[in-house]
């Protein structure tokens, strides 16, 4: 049937119905089917029509968002769980997941200079590896944002059910915990995620500026930890640095790049930033170097304060330290206090992150169009956040934090690796294309950034591989059943199309 092509939202559209154009497309080849920068760029000027988000956010609020997304539970629960791993040389684990995390950094500010929509790594994908790799990495940006949104919740409700003993108030364990750890319901993370959610659909300026006092208390509480750290430092504590060998060391690099995932956020405000193409590769850079200097910082102090073995006994480290040596009650008030408060501008920046994406999903067809829907009074996408805060509210209260973690670091790692690919495809296929950050050492630092994260993504348990390669299946399910049938790219026609990416 030939096809009288129209334009509709920048794109030539087919005439022919969507189920036909679908039918007719062999899977290959709409798997391969990529969008064009330009037809990216059209969309994000109209959200294809569902009212677009308001660019209120400068250079500060992004940094803001990338370290609020950042700095959490990883240094603040999981620091603890990782010493008895690497021994004294945990700092070494942070260095190496920190130089994982900044070879894969470089690579996002180069994409998200280029490709300045809401959509980060999956928008990337979607220009250069097709349609197929830019579900998947959609799919992995939801291990990456929507399950560490769960997990950090967890690790929020912990802190206020510990906050909540000082004060003698105790939760019940039906209450303090979900049905993994020997309660019902974790009622601390429920109300931490629903408070997210009704500050996101206020406002995305709104929701920046809360988080930006958030992200103020947490760095400052993380710099106090330091120096009442560094008042009991003792040097004998870095000796021997290898007790559990070089293995131990990549082993918990593996565990706390967790605290290094979310430092892309920023990537997912592209249609929100006021100059995106100019401040969204500063803010990932900036809150990189930020957010490294401040975790070696800690890591040291910590392991100069406490013989590395005393960590196999304790829960929440940082606060016990503190505790031990300030023996002020109301300094541990204090820092627990301040530790909720740092992770739940962790869950409320996750939580953007990925509405943002889902929003890009939506809009492409590859999920129901519902989520790209902005709602023309707050200028947020009202539904998706009530759906996605819904999905997470449930998923923190009941599932247990480590299950969660270890998923999200090996879907982050895949995502990561991607956009180091994507970096690599654009340079070749449009290496005229203007670029407002470039990635130093070009081809190594990108090659070597998706050999970092492989590296990692090989240190992880068997059963971590076991639940990625189940959730990958699921999502090829929905991707069969629903994004093949509904992709807007799946309705253009397919010869102007070609004709547009000048194929
Ligand atoms: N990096 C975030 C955290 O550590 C996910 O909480």
């Amino acid at each position: 049937m030939r096809n009288a092509s129209s334009t509709h939202q920048g794109f030539p559209v087919s005439s022919t119905s969507k189920t036909e154009q679908h039918s007719h497309t062999p899977l290959g080849k709409q798997l391969r089917r990529r969008k064009s920068i330009q037809a990216m760029a059209n969309d994000a000027a109209d959200n294809a029509g569902l009212e677009t988000l308001k660019r209120s956010l400068g250079v500060t609020q992004l940094v803001m968002i990338s370290v609020g997304a950042t700095l959490g539970t990883g240094i603040l629960v999981i620091l603890g769980s990782a010493v008895p791993v690497a021994g004294p040389a945990i700092w070494i684990a942070f260095v190496l997941a920190g130089i994982t995390a900044l070879l894969s950094a470089v690579s996002y500010a180069e994409m998200a200079g280029m490709v300045p929509v809401s959509g980060s790594s999956y928008s990337y994908s979607y220009a250069t590896l097709g349609e197929g790799m830019a579900w998947v990495c959609g799919w992995c940006l939801v291990l990456e944002y929507a399950v560490s949104a769960a997990a950090v919740a967890v690790g929020a409700g912990s802190y206020v059910n510990q906050t909540l003993e000082i004060f003698g108030l105790a939760l019940p364990q039906a209450l303090a915990a979900g049905p993994g750890e020997g309660g019902i319901i974790n009622l601390s993370a429920l109300i931490v995620v629903i408070l997210a959610t009704l500050l996101l659909v206020r406002g995305a300026r709104e929701s920046a500026l809360a988080n930006t006092v958030m992200v103020i208390v947490k760095i400052a509480i993380l710099v106090f930890f330091v120096v009442v750290a560094f008042t009991a430092f003792n040097a004998g504590n870095f000796a021997p640095l290898l007790p559990m060998g070089a293995a131990g060391v990549t082993g918990a690099a593996s565990m706390v790049f967790f605290s290094y995932i979310g430092f892309d956020a920023a990537s997912t405000a592209g249609e929100e930033a006021k100059n995106p193409q100019k401040d969204l590769p500063r803010a990932i850079m900036i809150a990189m170097v930020l957010v490294t200097t401040i975790y070696v910082l800690v890591a040291v102090a910590a392991i100069g304060a406490r013989e590395w073995d005393w960590f196999a006994d304790s829960e929440a480290a940082l606060v016990q330290i503190v505790s031990e040596i300030t023996g002020q009650k109301w300094m541990v008030l204090a820092f627990a206090l301040a530790s909720v408060i740092a992770i739940v501008s962790v869950v409320l920046t996750t939580l953007y992150g990925q509405t943002r994406i889902l929003l890009s999903m939506g809009r492409d067809g590859l999920i129901p169009r519902f989520f790209a829907k902005v709602s023309p009074s707050t200028r947020t996408p009202v539904i998706c956040t009530y759906v996605t805060g819904a999905v997470v509210a449930i998923a923190a209260s009941l599932i247990p934090l480590g299950q969660l973690a270890e998923a999200t670091s090996i879907g982050t790692l895949f995502a990561f690796s991607l956009v180091g690919v994507s970096v690599m495809l654009l340079r070749k296929t449009q290496p005229e294309a203007p670029r407002t950050f470039r990635v130093p050492l070009y081809p190594v630092t990108p090659i070597l950034g998706i050999a970092a994260c492989l590296f990692l993504m090989l240190n992880l348990a068997g059963i971590t591989w076991l639940v990625f390669g189940i959730w990958m299946a699921v999502g090829a399910a929905i991707y069969l059943a629903y994004g093949r049938r509904n992709s807007r790219l799946g309705a253009l026609d397919p010869k102007a199309y070609e004709a547009e990416l000048n194929l």
